[in-house]
């Protein structure tokens, strides 16, 4: 029997950092089987996730998860090369139960295990496609990545898809998690993303004035907290002014909230773009640019910057396990593996080393 290539490589990706059991089995970039079980019913009433309960339901449903990707991929557990799981970061409990299953499985399997971060995972889902699709050229590098996910808003600088190098990122909320809480303060449900999205299309954009956090000249970084204290005085009233409050239009609410939210995305990448000139693409991932909304700016600043988008599909933004098994693939063509001791970890590993300088 031949020994199987990069191009052959039958690699299992397991995902299990926040409320998604998900596992995927791919070869390359393509998707030959995936699966993902959602636990957004579990965690609805309290609107957000709740890591104990995430955990359990990892537990009950990762095993069923893993036999469904495999037998939609139409081969046998034995079939797989190696097995790729992201370890970090995450819930610490939903991420061990991933990790464990994955060491598991490749262990005993006798094959490699490899560990990858799932944020910059989520760089790499615009170039999965479907089996049957026809595979996309690579992207051209050096790209900027953008992640804006329910945990992470971050931007960086990447030169080798295995390797990014962080640009900026939130400072206190990501953009999904102010999506999720401008939602519970308009009393739609969880995850709000969606919600957010249907109800701004019958409002105003201008309908408010919301504040777009500057964090001095030429940063990339995000702040998403302030935007949300101004949406709930919108809402509620400046507290000790209560009287002075006009009632607002929930639309407009969300429409002046998308805006601001999406304005902040499009100044950090304008500046992004300007201090990398070289700049030939953007990668894009996380569950936020299933917002129609943002994909159309994110794909209007590509063209007017004359650089390729790679926005992945609705299937892989959110969090999924071909990104993960992916990633995972493209390390192990890089000769690169881990141990079984690598532990999970609730951080990303993620350093600022390219100081980003001031744009005009
Ligand atoms: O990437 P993801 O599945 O999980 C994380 O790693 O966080 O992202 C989930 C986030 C949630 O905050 C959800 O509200 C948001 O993505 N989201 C959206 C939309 N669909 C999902 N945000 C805005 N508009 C949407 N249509
Ligand atoms: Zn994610």
């Amino acid at each position: 029997m031949s020994r199987p290539t990069p191009e052959t490589r039958l690699v299992l990706g397991i995902e299990s950092s926040c409320d998604e059991t998900a596992a995927a089995v791919v070869i390359g970039t393509r998707v030959v089987g995936a699966t993902v079980a959602t636990q957004h019913e579990l965690h609805e009433e309290y609107g957000g996730v709740v890591p104990e309960i995430a955990s359990r339901a990892h537990l009950e449903r990762m095993l069923p998860v893993v036999r469904a990707a495999i037998a939609a991929a139409g081969i046998r557990l034995h079939d797989v090369d190696a097995v790729a799981v992201g370890h970090r970061p995450g819930l610490i409990g939903a991420l061990l139960v991933g990790t464990s299953a994955a060491k598991a499985l490749a262990l005993g399997l006798g094959v490699p295990f490899i560990g990858v971060d799932h944020v910059h995972a989520h760089l790499v889902s615009g170039l999965l496609h479907d089996r049957e699709a026809p595979a996309p050229s690579n992207p051209e590098l050096p790209a900027i990545g953008l992640v804006l996910s329910g945990g992470h808003t971050s931007i960086y600088r990447v030169e080798e898809l295995t390797r990014p190098v962080l640009l900026g990122r939130t400072i206190d909320d990501a953009i999904g998690e102010a999506f999720d809480k401008v939602a519970a303060m308009l009393g739609l449900g969880h995850p709000g993303g969606p919600g957010v999205e249907r109800l701004a299309s019958k409002g105003n954009p201008d309908a408010l004035d919301l504040p777009i956090a500057n964090l001095g000249r030429g940063r990339v970084d995000f702040s998403y907290s302030g935007l949300k204290t101004a949406v709930r005085y919108a809402i509620q009233g400046v507290p000790g002014r209560e009287g002075d409050h006009r009632a607002v239009d929930p639309a407009d609410v969300a429409a002046s909230f998308q805006k601001a939210a999406i304005g902040a995305v499009r100044r950090n990448l304008r500046r992004a773009i300007a201090a990398h000139p070289d700049t030939a693409s953007l990668l894009v991932g996380g569950g936020v640019v299933a917002n129609r909304s943002v994909r159309e700016m994110l794909e209007s600043e590509c063209a007017e910057a004359g650089i390729e988008c790679r926005l992945p599909s609705l299937d892989w933004s959110q969090d999924n396990g071909a990104m993960i098994a992916a990633l995972g693939g493209l390390r192990l063509a890089q000769g690169e593996s881990d141990e079984l001791e690598l532990a999970p970890a609730a951080t990303t590993r993620d350093d600022r080393t390219i100081p980003t300088p001031p744009a005009s």
